[in-house]
């Protein structure tokens, strides 16, 4: 992919703009911007903002979801409707927001016109993320000169990546912050999947005679690097460490929250209907306990989108997603992500003798 250090920052909704991107390649890495949700308009401008601040090569991240490439149709979920709203309405209180029985907003159809833009533009690196680039999506990155890099949690999804035509498999452990990269929705008990330590051998054993594999999920440090590379890992993504530096875009209490190291992280289906590594709070919990199954796709989100905003205005680090890898307690201070970069390789050489 052209970069001089192995390390990959993720794409991050809400965290990785176009600054970190552009500070994470600068310094050797690959800078991976965020571009769920965002319009067609908004990603290119992102894209062409990273390319004003950096002339290394970088990526562009986007969710293949089933249930968010096509949004499914909320009047079909009534029932959920009621049952989600219900178990939100016990925390409107907290906020002064009144109760609702409403159906949210159906999302926005997004993805595809996502992947026109990052097309049109010539990323230099498509990042995959909850689901598996098909071949046809593939081969029309590949005319436009743009390596394919898909995450994946299980061997099997790692065969088919390559399979379909993916440059680079990247192995995500069950350790990672954010969301578990399943392409649709599973129960609790396989969404939790291997842990990195287990997956990353396995997933090399499988396919790392045909592409590069890159280890994700609850590295930090040099130490994860030297580690990774033991494995046989020809690099790693990390996403936790980068929410905590100076140009990432997550909030104070986020970051601070993250680097206090006080509590501990569990996944829940609350916050976006899929499964996601957040720091546990009292909105987790209650989601456990009276919480159904969520909406499909992200309606949920959309669901809990007056409840997230009031979060965020009060400054209320209970209610909002805030999300984490198991590794987050050893974070120390917010280092500029360039600095990430360099000491993260410099360590790993330290301890590989090289
Ligand atoms: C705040 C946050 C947001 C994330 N957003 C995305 C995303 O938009 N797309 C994606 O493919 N992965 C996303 N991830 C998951 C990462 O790609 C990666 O698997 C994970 O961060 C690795 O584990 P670590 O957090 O322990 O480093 C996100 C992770 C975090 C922490």
């Amino acid at each position: 992919m052209g970069v001089t250090a192995p390390v990959l920052q993720s794409g991050m909704g809400g965290v990785a703009g176009p600054e970190l991107v552009a500070a994470v390649s600068n310094a050797g890495g690959l800078g991976i911007l965020a571009a769920l949700n965002l319009r067609p308009d908004a990603v290119r401008s992102a894209i062409q903002q990273v390319r004003r601040l950096t002339d290394r090569p970088f990526g562009v991240n986007i969710w293949l979801h089933d249930d968010v490439r096509r949004p499914p149709d909320v009047a079909e979920h009534s029932d959920l409707v009621r049952s989600v709203q219900s178990a939100l309405n016990e925390l409107r209180p907290r906020f002064d927001l009144p109760a609702t029985l409403e159906a949210p907003r159906p999302m926005p159809d997004l993805v595809d016109a996502a992947l026109e833009v990052m097309i049109e533009e010539r990323i230099p690196v498509f990042s995959a993320g909850l689901g598996i680039p098909e071949p046809e999506l593939v081969n029309r990155f590949h005319e436009a000169g743009t390596r394919v890099a898909t995450m994946v949690a299980t061997t099997a999804d790692a065969l088919s990546a390559v399979d379909q035509g993916s440059d680079v498999v990247i192995a995500q452990g069950h350790e990672a912050g954010g969301h578990r990269s399943h392409g649709c929705k599973l129960p609790a008990a396989e969404a939790s999947g291997t842990g990195t330590f287990t997956l990353v051998p396995q997933v090399i054993e499988a396919i790392g005679d045909r592409v590069p594999v890159v280890a994700a999920g609850g590295i930090v440090d040099g130490r994860g690097l030297a580690a990774a590379t033991m494995l046989g890992a020809a690099g790693v993504l990390m996403g936790t460490r980068f929410v905590a530096t100076a140009e990432s875009q997550a909030s104070q209490l986020w970051k601070d929250r993250l680097i206090s190291g006080a509590g501990t992280t569990v996944l829940t289906d609350g916050f976006t209907g899929q499964w996601a590594r957040v720091l546990k709070s009292e909105y987790t919990d209650h989601w456990a306990d009276h919480g159904g199954p969520p909406l499909p796709g992200l309606l949920q989100a959309a669901a809990r989108a007056d409840l997230q905003r009031a979060a965020i205005a009060a400054d209320d680090d209970q209610m909002q997603p805030l999300y984490a890898g198991t590794a987050f307690d050893l974070l120390d201070g917010l280092p500029s992500a360039g600095n990430v970069v360099t000491s993260v390789v410099t360590e790993a050489e330290q301890l590989l003798g090289r």
